[in-house]
């Protein structure tokens, strides 16, 4: 199965049509025209009217909003409504209700509140996901299954602990491996029985970290788990129509690369924080990602229109900034544009998060924008499918995103995405276009890349495939606090990184997490001077090269050559003009071509044969383009350079003859 064929982008959002009068509806699919939506995702919360009380079954409705927005040239993204069971399920099987970390169940009357391992839960979704697909089998506007919602329910209850029990015994074998992998030698820790073993609850002091990172892998494979009885439900019923679930952003519960791996297509919900300038870093970072969990095109499920509901302040987005996000979506993969939510609710929790269609009606500024966002998708169709090529990979690993952040560490400052996102930022400036890969990646899969950059990996399964590729020829750029732990979560004994030694020519003593007011200075003949913060390690060289060294000769960026290619190592956290000077001598080592230069805050992706340009600042800049092209979005030819305005887009194809 392969992801929903598309002749154009495809553009639309949650519709949730059982909020409003049948009146409404007609007006929904006549404004749905007029802003070029193509695509409606129904059904998302609607368990409790479609299944008012168990057993029962009210597709009426349902019906008839499918047969309108097919009616109406509407292709429809049908979810399963198990997100948010109704509140006769909790009151009557009250099993089904998860419990929190301090042993508390949690109470209907919100959403979500379910134990993704109670079977009492999963018969009853079954049960209307097995009856929904029959109905709908073969209603000519669906196309594309959407299982429940941002799948990410933890629980911590009995019948979770008896789930956690029968999962180790599969991962462990025995008590005795598993006391080992545990190390429950420390602090009388020692299983006697597996009857004795629980997920991680409140405890006097700290959690056995084995014990939580087991659990962590295990809260995953859970809901990987309740995903495929769905899915597998579906396929049997509707073996042709695809099946996805949307990811909720960057997310580290459940691991992306799993649960890609049995979607027929990734989808993506993303919303940027207006109040951070930068944003729109995180957003290319995310939306990479997103292309890398399924080597394609995905579709950018979930978005503001405007205004979300859920930050401490919640401005709407400024004119313009929706379509510049929009476009970079595209840019960068989306085959999809869609929202969160047609049209605003007029009552509920999320009554203040915008819609399409905003609380101010269709005579709005918001919904010309959505019309005027219609054209320009409709204008784009020819990127459709098109794939993005990187010649750097960027390893993102939930394992070691689970082991990295476990408690009682050098710094509890250490977060996993900050340590991404300073790796990240500086190949964004420098307009490097980048993949993610697992950190399970195999040689073959990294072959296809000149550069691996691996921003932190505490957690080291299998070294072979990073020297392998560093031995013909790759280069690769490790981070600090890597090669620490093995999938245990026990030390590599001789001093980090581990089985990374030998690769990058050094032996860490001492690990150094610094203040927030230390400062370290930091000479370079190469880099030059530079200033760092955040960390730094203890090291001896055991063959690598020092690039650069605090004043008293420790160093901090060491590079090693191995076999064909090169292995540089950063021991700290360079200030940023230091991490794109570092990034482009790398890359030019690697051999990536150098991006051409423009202003800061321009993106520049290639899609396809579509240059992207997208202006995230507020000034208006000029940009070089070298060639003749034309703007897919207004027509008009471009020579040598264009001009974008604030949030200024322009999609450039190279002029033909
Ligand atoms: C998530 C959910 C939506 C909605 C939005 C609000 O992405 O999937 O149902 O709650 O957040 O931003």
């Amino acid at each position: 199965m392969t992801a929903p064929r598309t002749r154009a982008l495809r553009y639309g959002g949650d519709y949730n049509p059982e909020q409003w009068p049948e009146e409404v509806w007609a007006e929904d699919v006549e404004l749905m025209r007029r802003a070029g939506v193509n695509t409606a995702t129904v059904g998302v919360f609607s368990w409790a009217r479609i299944e008012p009380r168990p057993g029962e079954r009210d597709f009426g409705w349902l019906d008839r909003v499918l047969d309108l927005l097919h009616a109406g040239g509407i292709e429809v993204f049908l979810a399963t409504p198990t997100a948010s069971p109704p509140p006769w399920l909790g009151h009557r099987f009250p099993e089904t209700l998860p419990v929190d970390f301090d042993g508390h169940r949690l109470a209907y009357g919100s959403r979500n509140q379910f134990c993704p391992s109670s079977p009492v839960y999963r018969e009853h979704a079954l049960a209307l996901v097995t009856d929904l697909a029959r109905r709908y089998a073969d209603h000519p506007a669906l196309k594309l299954w959407h299982v429940g919602n941002e799948l990410g329910q933890v629980c911590h209850c009995d019948t979770t602990a008896a789930h956690f029990r029968r999962w180790l015994r599969a991962r462990h074998g025995t008590l005795d491996e598993l006391n080992e992998a545990w190390h429950t030698v420390f602090w009388s820790q020692r299983y006697g029985s597996w009857d004795e073993v629980i997920p991680p609850r409140r405890a006097p002091y700290l959690i056995n970290p084995g014990q939580r990172l087991d659990f962590a892998r295990f809260c995953s494979d859970t809901l990987v788990e309740s995903f495929l009885a769905e899915r597998d439900v579906l396929r049997r019923i509707t073996p042709d129509v695809p099946v996805t679930t949307n990811f909720m952003g960057l997310h580290p519960v459940v691991d992306g690369w799993a649960l890609a791996a049995h979607e027929d297509v990734v989808s993506h919900d993303w919303y940027p924080d207006p109040a951070d300038p930068e944003s729109h870093v995180l957003s290319a970072l995310s939306f990479d990602l997103m292309r890398s969990l399924k080597r394609g095109p995905w579709l950018l499920m979930e978005q503001a229109a405007g205004a979300v509901n859920w930050r401490r302040r919640n401005p709407p987005k400024p004119a313009g900034q929706l379509r510049a996000q929009s476009v970079q979506a595209v840019a960068r993969g989306a085959d999809a544009v869609c929202f969160f939510q047609w049209r605003a609710s007029r009552g509920g929790a999320e009554k203040f998060h915008s819609g399409m269609v905003p609380h101010a009606g269709p005579d709005s500024r918001v919904f010309r924008e959505v019309e005027a966002l219609g054209a320009d998708l409709a204008a784009l169709a020819p990127v459709a499918g098109a794939p993005v090529v990187a010649d750097v990979a960027v390893v993102l690993d939930w394992e070691n995103w689970w082991a990295v952040e476990l408690d009682a560490h050098p710094s509890g400052d250490f977060a996993l995405l900050d340590r991404v996102r300073d790796c990240y930022r500086p190949l964004f400036e420098l307009g490097a276009t980048v993949d993610f890969v697992p950190a399970t990646a195999s040689p073959a899969d990294l072959a296809a890349y000149r550069l691996v950059v691996v921003p932190n990996l505490y957690l080291v399964r299998d070294p072979e495939p990073l020297r392998s590729f560093v031995a013909g020829g790759g280069t690769v750029v490790v981070g600090f606090f890597s090669g620490v732990v093995d999938e245990r979560d026990q030390v590599f004994p001789g001093g980090y990184p581990g089985p990374l030694r030998e690769l990058l020519g050094l032996r860490v003593e001492e690990v150094v997490p610094l203040g927030p007011d230390d400062v370290l200075a930091c000479s370079s003949a190469e880099l030059g001077g530079f200033t760092a913060d955040f960390w730094r390690d203890d090291l001896l060289v055991e063959g690598a090269e020092v690039v650069a060294a605090l004043d008293d000769g420790t160093p901090v960026v060491l590079r090693h050559r191995h076999g064909a290619g090169a292995a540089w190592y950063v021991a700290t956290r360079p200030e940023e003009g230091a991490a794109v000077r570092l990034f482009a001598r790398v890359l030019a080592e690697a051999g990536v071509e150098p991006a051409p230069d423009r202003p800061r805050g321009v993106e520049v992706v290639r899609r396809g044969d579509v240059l992207f340009l997208v202006n995230h600042g507020v000034d208006e800049v000029s940009v070089d383009v070298p060639g003749a092209h034309v703007d897919l979005l207004t027509g008009a030819g471009v020579s040598g350079s264009t001009t974008l305005g604030r949030f200024g887009v322009a999609a450039l194809v190279p002029q033909a003859g």
